[in-house]
């Protein structure tokens, strides 16, 4: 099984850089699966039905999220409540029966006769939102899966990098890969651990290359300089010229055999 990953796909330069380089990115690997980010899809922001829409159409089969998920659910149309729908989020939000959580938070896809099992996990540290703890939640999830598949694929979106490591490590050998997300900087540690689990710290972004993890200078210097919330950060895209990060893996009997990334730099 061959799974192209690419990495947060953020607003207008990220959704060009995909559209322009991803048949090229088919052609040199043919994957079997394609799986990306879309938490900063859409102007930076959530992402909205048209641009899941065009990922899909575009080929991706499943697409996480992280933090951004809910920013603006009134403009997700029915991203999270069809079926249907290839976007997922963070599985381990705190679930409560009056208040439930929209979407879900993994899928099942199956093609030429392979099923991949991609699920997206988030942390608490140094993030708003308060989730259950993604160590435990993953061992009782998978303990508890009924469902048959080929491989197992793990978005861990977090900011800490012990935390990653530490998680391929728990994972080892039960689920194909694992990789963070999050930070938007491509790390240069991938690698295969001893019973088979690939990893990679963070994949990077897909976006603007001159940007402050897609956002303008302008926009996040004056909060850094004097040290305040008192001047943003605002959230302005930047349009221009693009990077492109992600992985490609390989997997066979459910392990990793191949891990090799991709960046692509205007
Ligand atoms: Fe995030």
């Amino acid at each position: 099984m061959k799974i192209l990953i690419l990495w947060d796909v953020f607003g207008r330069t990220g959704r060009r850089m995909v559209t322009e380089n991803i048949g090229a990115l088919r052609a040199k690997y043919a994957p079997d699966f394609m799986i990306a980010n879309s938490e900063n899809i859409t102007g930076g922001k959530w992402p909205i039905e048209k641009h899941v829409e065009a990922m899909k159409d575009l080929g991706f089969d499943i697409l996480t999220g992280g933090n951004h998920v809910f920013s603006n659910l009134k403009d997700s149309g029915n991203i999270f409540s069809d079926p249907r729908s290839i976007q997922i989020r963070p599985a381990n939000y705190c679930e409560h029966q009056d208040y439930p959580i929209p979407g879900k938070g993994w899928k099942i896809v199956e093609k030429n006769g392979q099923r991949l099992l991609v699920i997206n996990l988030m942390s608490s540290t140094f993030m708003h939102d308060s989730l259950d703890n993604p160590f435990q939640y993953i061992e009782k999830f998978l303990s508890g899966l009924t469902e048959t598949y080929d491989a197992i694929v793990v978005d861990f979106h977090r900011e800490t990098t012990a935390e990653l490591v530490n998680m391929a490590h728990f994972l080892d050998g039960q689920v194909a890969v694992v990789y963070g997300t999050h930070t938007h900087v491509q790390t240069n540690d991938e690698r295969i651990f001893p019973k088979g689990t690939g990893m990679i710290t963070d994949l990077g972004m897909t976006g603007a290359l001159w940007s402050s993890i897609g956002h303008t200078f302008e926009s996040r210097l004056p909060s850094l300089l004097t040290g305040t919330r008192l001047f943003g950060p605002k959230a302005e895209q930047v349009i221009g010229e693009g990077i492109l990060t992600g992985i490609f893996v390989e997997i066979q009997a459910g392990k990793c055999i191949h891990i090799e990334k991709i960046r692509i730099q205007e």
